[in-house]
């Protein structure tokens, strides 16, 4: 996990906000290829879940919601997990994760092993984020930024069964910021108080909802295996009855090996009729769906959760590795061509040479028209291509001396190391075809 933090702050994807007044534990700032990360990740899970499906459709609720959603919801009651204080070092740890947090004392150990430990009872802590509304701060104004985007799905459900004209089977899905005031977060991104949810609720007929449930986790498993994870990374861990939410009927987390260990990466959860049947009793508006011949009934629901900072952790462990290459070291993130930030970089051989820079920046402005491509002329290009192996990028065009002769380039492939000639000319239906092939990581299963 500190070589993915470092090179994430060395490059500029993540780094750790508010850095300048002492930071802010926890919280993440995202500089520009954790942008281009971010945003390509957002897209390919748009693209399965919406784009290429006939029975989703999209959703963008706000943060902020009426706060008898979450009294409806049962967050208001129990969202919360156990938080015990030490009376000696005024830490605060979750009673139930112990084993997996330290005392702020040296030599590092569990809270409650040193003899001066002095743990409090557990007491439950709502872990929702409350707010005021307008100008006057009063039990009436209080609100809660939103700790999960799934209840303003379910509270919109008869407007998009309405004016999308759906029937079951059909999803509506939906992408935005949530915020949980957790007592421990940590691991870089993996828990974070504020992270980037992409969730979507699938409604369907309640004697179809065990199948449904099945399909969305190999779904859901088959996305991380064709965005490059590896499989003997990724395991579908059934819940026990014991460990599932108050609204579940049958939970199963898709976990990823990250260095922390087998850890929930997505959710996938059979909600059954929970959340429409709460709604409607706590808002009076009847949320059923009634067929043309005027059957009636509360569809149940199986939802796929997952937050972008889960999946930006786990490609990037995936993706990092470290290798000799001609008695030099490199570090390379081995993404997947339609993840990693930048999908080409161009490169004139010598920066000062005015005919390789002109050729060069036709290409990149032919490129940058489709595709997230760079421009480099900075350095010795053994050193520009080891920058872009840092980042990912797949492919750098190389405009060289045999370039002003014949107009053709050099491509270099990230993995291999291979090295090609093409016309400049047939580069952009180059880099649109190799988009298009399948591409599976050279580390294996
Ligand atoms: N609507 C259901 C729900 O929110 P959850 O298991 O609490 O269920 C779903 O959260 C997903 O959101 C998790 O699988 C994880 O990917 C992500 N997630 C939850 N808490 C997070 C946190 N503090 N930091 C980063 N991601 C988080």
């Amino acid at each position: 996990m500190d070589q993915i933090v470092s090179l994430s702050r060395r490059r500029g994807f993540v780094f750790p906000s508010s850095e300048i007044y002492g930071g802010l534990g926890s919280t993440y700032d995202y500089g520009h290829y954790g942008v281009l990360l971010k945003n390509n990740i957002r897209q390919r899970w748009f693209e399965a879940m919406v784009l290429e499906r006939d029975d989703i459709v999209a959703l963008d609720s706000a943060v902020i919601l009426h706060p008898r959603v979450w009294e409806a919801s049962g967050h208001v009651e129990g969202f919360t997990d156990p938080l015990v204080d030490c009376r000696t070092c005024k830490l605060r740890f979750r009673a139930d994760k112990l084993e997996d947090s330290q005392c702020g004392r040296k030599p590092s150990k569990h809270p409650g092993e040193f003899s001066e430990c002095d743990l409090t009872e557990p007491r439950q802590f709502n872990l929702m984020f409350q707010t005021t509304v307008g100008p006057v701060e009063d039990s009436g104004s209080r609100a809660y930024l939103r700790p999960e985007t799934a209840q303003g799905i379910f509270i919109n459900f008869k407007n998009v069964l309405q004016l999308a004209r759906r029937r079951p089977p059909f999803g509506i899905a939906q992408i935005g910021r949530s915020f949980r005031n957790e007592i421990t977060p940590g691991n870089f991104l993996f828990r974070v108080r504020e992270f980037e949810q992409m969730e979507m609720e699938f409604f369907v007929p309640p004697p179809d909802s065990d199948r449904w449930y099945r399909y969305w986790i190999d779904e859901r498993l088959g996305w991380y295996l064709r965005y490059g994870l590896r499989r003997s990374r990724l395991r579908v861990r059934e819940h026990g009855p014991e460990e599932r939410s108050h609204y579940s009927r049958g939970t199963s987390d898709i976990e990823y090996e990250y260095p922390i260990g087998w850890s929930e990466l997505e959710g996938v959860a059979n909600r059954g009729d929970f959340d429409l049947t709460r709604h409607t009793e706590y808002s009076t508006t009847k949320l059923e769906y009634v067929g043309p011949d005027g059957e009636r009934y509360v569809p149940h629901v199986i939802e796929p959760a997952v937050s972008l900072e889960r999946i930006i952790v786990a490609m990037l462990v995936d993706a990092y590795d470290e290798e000799v290459v001609g008695e030099r070291e490199r570090t390379v993130l081995r993404l997947h061509p339609e993840i990693a930030p930048v999908t080409a970089a161009i490169l004139p051989l010598i920066a000062k040479d005015e005919g390789m820079v002109s050729k060069a920046r036709t290409l990149y402005e032919e490129l940058r028209k489709r595709q997230s491509v760079e421009y480099d002329d900075n350095g010795a290009i053994g050193r520009r291509y080891r920058r872009q192996d840092e980042i990912g990028t797949p492919w750098a065009f190389t405009i060289d001396e045999q370039t002003l002769s014949d107009d053709t380039v050099t491509v270099r492939d990230r993995d291999s190391l291979a090295q090609e000639r093409l016309p400049i000319g047939g580069v952009r239906a180059w880099l649109e075809d190799a988009l298009e092939r399948d591409w599976k990581t050279p580390k294996g299963d």
